[in-house]
């Protein structure tokens, strides 16, 4: 079983950006604990990071096309307002989990709103870097149980 996990933008910059929200944990470090956990159960995963939103549009279909089981995808602030990442997320037929860092629901308002959450099966948010750890979990055990 093949996952791919989609990083948006500036979520490169992990680490150093804005520490009290996002921790201190860089993003190779969030990719190498997701291929740790992901090869404890069995499961490859890929790790893309894209600052544009049609490279995540194109990575979405990619994903699918090239046989991969499912998404976790943290699409930054394209979260907020990419009609175009979410029609890319229901144009595939493999399930996404959506996951954030940061509670959205919990500033400013303008971050509230997912319009990405409606197409994935679900979504995590607040935990920092483990949000994807549990992202991960849930989307095996979702294939798992499918
Ligand atoms: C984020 C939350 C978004 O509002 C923000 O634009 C990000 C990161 C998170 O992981 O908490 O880039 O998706």
């Amino acid at each position: 079983m093949r996952i791919v996990v989609l990083h948006g933008p500036n979520l490169n910059a992990l680490g150093t950006r804005e520490p009290a929200v996002y921790g201190r944990t860089t993003l190779a470090e969030i990719d190498a604990m997701l291929a740790r956990e992901a090869s404890a159960h069995g499961v490859d995963v890929s790790c893309e990071q894209h600052q544009g939103e049609g490279e995540i549009v194109s990575a979405i279909h990619r994903a699918a096309a090239e046989g991969a089981q499912g998404i976790v995808i943290n699409p930054g602030a394209y979260t907020h307002y990419s009609y175009a990442i979410a029609d890319a997320l229901r144009c595939v037929t493999i399930p996404a989990v959506e996951v954030h860092l940061s509670n959205i629901h919990a500033r400013e308002e303008f971050r509230n709103r997912s319009v990405t959450a409606s197409a994935c099966v679900g979504i995590v948010a607040g935990f920092g870097a483990e949000s994807y750890s549990v992202g991960l979990q849930a989307l095996m055990t979702y294939l798992k149980r499918k």
